[in-house]
């Protein structure tokens, strides 16, 4: 299949682009924001008709959750204007269109995971627009298949990882919250996902729609941090000695963040018949990479 892949140049965007299965079996058309701003409806349109992909994969996002509150602006024109300039121009040229969203999308009140048919609730302004951005895909072009992630983390780009890292490096103690609770997930498994997803529609399976796609079980980020370190100790000798649970209350930040947004993958499970990896095996892995570099 030709896909066109916006993003190209982001944490996932890049995992999808060095994808094997993509490289060997499909033709990638990566698209970096400087080659393809999806905020600009005529450039959208006219390098969808140019290329007449089979099918998208749109990982271009703004993801600064914290400044998306003080410019939300921004946020919405890429998290949700965007989609429907890149869903009307799919749904012209029949093109399914495969979107990334974030379990930011509820409010984190629920004491259970969350199924993809949970009331929506955002309570930050990346949350909101995303949430805009999957109704513009939903109303819009029939066939789309939205994947809510959590907590990504990899080998490329800024992430939670990379930072305890930095951290654990430079200093002697890490105060991290232990509060909020959902599942670590690799940018290289959501690539390896939507692999499967491309093959499955290139074999004209059908099953458009929202699905829930995380590593689990879930965890909190104090304890995520803790693996984080105990791995990277095999590596290199760290400064860290002791890391402290702490509350969010403790760690104000510009943007709130939902206190549970464990995500249900279920859905997903039993409609395509594949079973996410648990972060504990994950995390080594994408260690290990880091330190080869
Ligand atoms: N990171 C997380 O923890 C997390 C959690 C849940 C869901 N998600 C979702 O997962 C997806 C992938 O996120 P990620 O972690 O890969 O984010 P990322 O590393 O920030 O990558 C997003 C990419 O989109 C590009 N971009 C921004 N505005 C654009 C525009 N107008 N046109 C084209 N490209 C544009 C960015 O380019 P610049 O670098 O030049 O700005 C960047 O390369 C997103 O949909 C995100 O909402 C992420």
């Amino acid at each position: 299949m030709k896909i066109l892949l916006t993003g190209a140049q982001g944490q996932l965007g890049s995992e999808v682009n060095r994808h094997k299965g993509f490289k060997e079996k499909h033709q990638v058309i990566a698209m970096s924001r400087q080659e393809l701003n999806i905020a600009d409806a005529e450039t959208v349109r006219a390098t969808l008709h140019l290329h007449r992909p089979n099918a998208i994969i749109n990982t271009a996002a703004y993801t600064l959750v914290d400044k998306a509150e003080s410019e939300s602006d921004k946020a919405f024109e890429v998290n949700a204007k965007a989609l429907e300039y890149l869903a009307t121009a799919c749904q012209e040229l029949n093109i399914p269109l495969l979107h990334i969203s974030t379990d930011y999308v509820f409010n984190g009140q629920k004491p259970t995971s969350y199924v993809e048919s949970d009331n929506i609730e955002p309570i930050n302004v990346y949350g909101m627009s995303k949430w805009q951005g999957e109704e513009k895909l939903r109303s819009i072009a029939a066939k789309h298949i939205i994947l809510r992630v959590s907590w990504v983390y990899g080998y490329y780009g800024q992430n939670f990882v990379k930072t305890i890292l930095r951290l654990a490096r430079e200093r002697k103690e890490l105060n991290i919250v232990n509060d909020q609770r959902g599942c670590p997930t690799a940018a290289k498994e959501i690539a390896q996902m939507l692999y499967a997803l491309i093959e499955k529609i290139d074999s004209g399976e059908q099953a458009w729609g929202t699905y829930h796609f995380c590593n689990g079980p879930s965890t909190n980020w104090y304890d995520f941090a803790k693996a984080i370190v105990a791995h990277a100790k095999n590596y290199e000798p760290l400064q860290v000695e002791k890391i402290l649970p702490i509350q969010t209350k403790d760690y104000p930040t510009p943007a709130r963040r939902p206190s549970n947004s464990e995500l249900c993958c279920n859905k997903l499970i039993d409609t395509f018949a594949i079973v996410p990896r648990n972060w504990q095996e994950v995390l080594p892995e994408v260690i290990e990479e880091i330190y080869a570099k």
